[in-house]
């Protein structure tokens, strides 16, 4: 409970990482906002995650609608005044199975959306209130599918994974994580980027490759561990290897 008194919103939290991701800084004391865009499983997760006495609140956030995300930085300052963890773990892969030959802006478009353009939106309304917390984090969930060092090595299995829009908007993500985290060190906020690993969620439901090994539990534990970063923590760094560990870096 060493976190108690401090406050969270994590993005896409009904299911799957999120969820977990949310239940473990509930764990640690804190009051976490579970964004949610769909209601119903919204409000599913936020009643199972207070069943053992935690403060979790649900608040509507589609993180492509400006207009939400500046609602839940104003209820959140009106019932707190600051925010000290922002988690952008929103994420979809968009089509599975797309060849390369056959991909289209129109069919990237959305998961552009949500990858980068939803991050940007959020954090832009939330800024105000990381700078009133002692010690602001934010933390992106990156993949290594978005690592130009892997990209740019034909031997490596990402390199042809194929994933455009997934890829693109990964790489993109990672480019904004260090843009703000540059912009926001001497205020004291740590931006970083996280690595799950390989998780079975529903983003891997339709793989013809690998539906992940890993559990939502284990994917959570890197992003928490930097969810968790005091004041002097790294920033601007891009952890989590195989997703085992918040010690290993995976190359940008
Ligand atoms: N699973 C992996 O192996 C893996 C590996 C590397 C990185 N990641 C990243 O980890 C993050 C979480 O993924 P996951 O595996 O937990 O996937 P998931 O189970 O499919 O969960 C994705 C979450 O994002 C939400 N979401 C999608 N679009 C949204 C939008 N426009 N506004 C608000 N919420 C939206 C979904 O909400 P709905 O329920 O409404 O769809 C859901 O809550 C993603 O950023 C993903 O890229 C995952």
């Amino acid at each position: 409970m060493r976190h108690r008194g401090e406050v969270a919103l994590v993005t896409g939290a009904n299911k799957g990482i999120g969820r977990e991701i949310a239940r473990r800084l509930a764990d640690e004391g804190m009051t976490v906002y579970v964004g949610s865009r769909d209601p119903e499983r919204g409000a599913r997760a936020v009643s199972e995650l207070n069943a053992g006495g935690a403060d979790v609140r649900l608040v509507p956030l589609d993180v492509t609608d400006a207009e939400q995300a500046r609602a839940a930085a104003r209820r959140i300052d009106e019932e707190h005044g600051k925010l000290d963890v922002l988690v952008n773990n929103a994420g979809t892969v968009g089509a599975w199975g797309v060849s390369v030959d056959d991909v289209t802006a129109d069919g990237v478009r959305d998961t552009f959306e949500v990858n980068v353009l939803g991050v940007i939106t959020v954090t832009h309304a939330c800024i105000p209130l990381l700078l009133r917390s002692p010690a602001g984090r934010i933390v992106n969930l990156s993949s290594p599918l978005g690592s130009l060092t892997a990209l740019s090595d034909p031997a490596h299995p990402i390199a042809g994974a194929g994933l455009v829009g997934y890829s693109a908007s990964k790489a993109a993500l990672n480019a904004v994580t260090l843009l703000y985290a540059n912009h926001l060190r001497a205020a004291g906020v740590r931006v970083n980027a996280a690595n799950p690993g390989l998780v079975a969620t529903d983003l891997n439901r339709d793989s013809p490759r690998n539906r992940g090994d890993r559990t939502p539990e284990q994917g959570a534990e890197v992003p928490v561990a930097l969810a968790l970063l005091g004041r002097d923590g790294p920033t601007g760094t891009f952890r989590g290897g195989d997703g085992t560990s918040v010690e290993d870096v995976v190359p940008w």
